[in-house]
């Protein structure tokens, strides 16, 4: 028995800011943010919240998977941005949507965080503990974004993606997380209840260069590995769906792999980095797209704080 994504939906709030905007507000350019990153605009939350998106994006997946909320068994959300720290995300969603049956809770993994999800609905099924899981990545990161950093506020956005993984027939593949604690202070937040000190903003802090140098170091490996442990060779898979951080990164990791980048698609360019949301939003315009297609072999790679990296690998089921 194995887990397949059967419905998939995003929400992404209403406000777009543009680079131009941002140019208003610290001393970049849209030139350098479209050279260096590829991020052209991004969304940003007013009246929407991470429970308001997620309940969105997870009703849209129930819907185009034509499951209903008193169907689904368990609740995964992936989140770094909740509204509140208890109770959690799922739980919140939970009751927006009336899954009133649902199990819930929240993964905090930071951009491997919908990647993370994955791989626990898809452990829970392949054991027979549950049958009907929805998995959400939302964020609402312009909360723990300093609007006065150039070298971070130019790179996250808000969102939410969502998918419904059902039990059915089919090939199941092994997923791999990694984690390096002793590399955490690259990209960390303290968040504004704990700051470390007075110089502490509590907002997001990252070194750019490192994390720039180990994701694309780390994410050709792993998906080596992934490839490795499921006995499929690289030209087995259609698309590489691959966290959505920064366009550099995401060509860079395609030519080490010795990959056309048509393999590797991309939505960075309007949602900037959206953390969890990332890969699901982009499975779900995809699809929408007509991009994927039945029996497409995907392969997910997710990288970020911790710092942690992973990959897996699913068969795309949906017409
Ligand atoms: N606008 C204009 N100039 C900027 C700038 C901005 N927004 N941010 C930094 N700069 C300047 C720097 O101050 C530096 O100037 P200097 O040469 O006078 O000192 C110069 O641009 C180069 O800075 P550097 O940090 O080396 O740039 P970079 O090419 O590494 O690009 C990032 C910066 C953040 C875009 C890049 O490092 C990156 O994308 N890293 C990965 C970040 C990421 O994806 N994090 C999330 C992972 S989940």
């Amino acid at each position: 028995m194995t887990g397949r994504i059967c419905g998939t939906g995003f929400c992404v709030p209403e406000r777009v800011m543009d680079n131009k905007e941002l140019s208003g507000m610290v001393d970049t350019s849209d030139e350098w943010i479209r050279e260096r990153t590829g991020i052209e605009r991004r969304r940003i939350i007013t009246e929407e919240t991470t429970v308001s998106m997620a309940a969105k994006a997870a009703e849209r997946a129930l819907a185009d998977a034509g499951i209903s909320p008193e169907q689904v068994e368990l609740i995964i959300t992936a989140t770094i941005s909740s509204n509140v720290i208890l109770p959690c995300t799922a739980c919140e969603v939970q009751k927006e949507i009336g899954a009133a049956w649902a199990a819930c809770f929240d993964v905090n993994a930071a951009c491997c965080g919908f990647l993370t999800a994955f791989q626990i609905a898809q452990t829970y099924i392949a054991a027979g503990v549950y049958r009907t899981i929805l998995i959400i990545g939302s964020e609402s990161l312009s909360k723990l974004t300093d609007w006065t950093d150039r070298g971070t506020c130019i790179l996250f956005g808000d969102g939410a993606g969502a998918a419904v993984l059902t039990a059915g027939e089919g090939r199941s593949f092994r997923g791999i997380l990694h984690s390096d604690g002793s590399k955490g202070a690259a990209l960390s937040c303290s968040g504004s209840h704990w700051k470390a000190d007075e110089n502490d903003s509590g907002f997001m802090k990252m070194d750019g260069r490192e994390v720039f140098k180990f994701a694309v170091k780390r994410v050709p490996e792993v998906i080596h590995e992934v490839l490795k442990l499921n006995d499929c060779s690289i030209d087995d898979i259609d698309y590489f769906v691959v966290h959505q951080a920064n366009r550099r990164i995401i060509e860079s990791v395609a030519k080490r792999l010795d990959l056309d980048a048509e393999k590797f698609p991309m939505n960075l360019q309007e949602y900037g980095n959206t953390s969890s949301a990332s890969i699901p939003i982009l499975l779900d315009e995809l699809r929408r797209n007509g991009v994927l297609k039945k029996g497409n072999r995907i392969l997910l790679a997710g990288f970020g704080a911790g710092l942690s990296w992973g990959a897996g690998i699913l068969d795309w089921i949906i017409e």
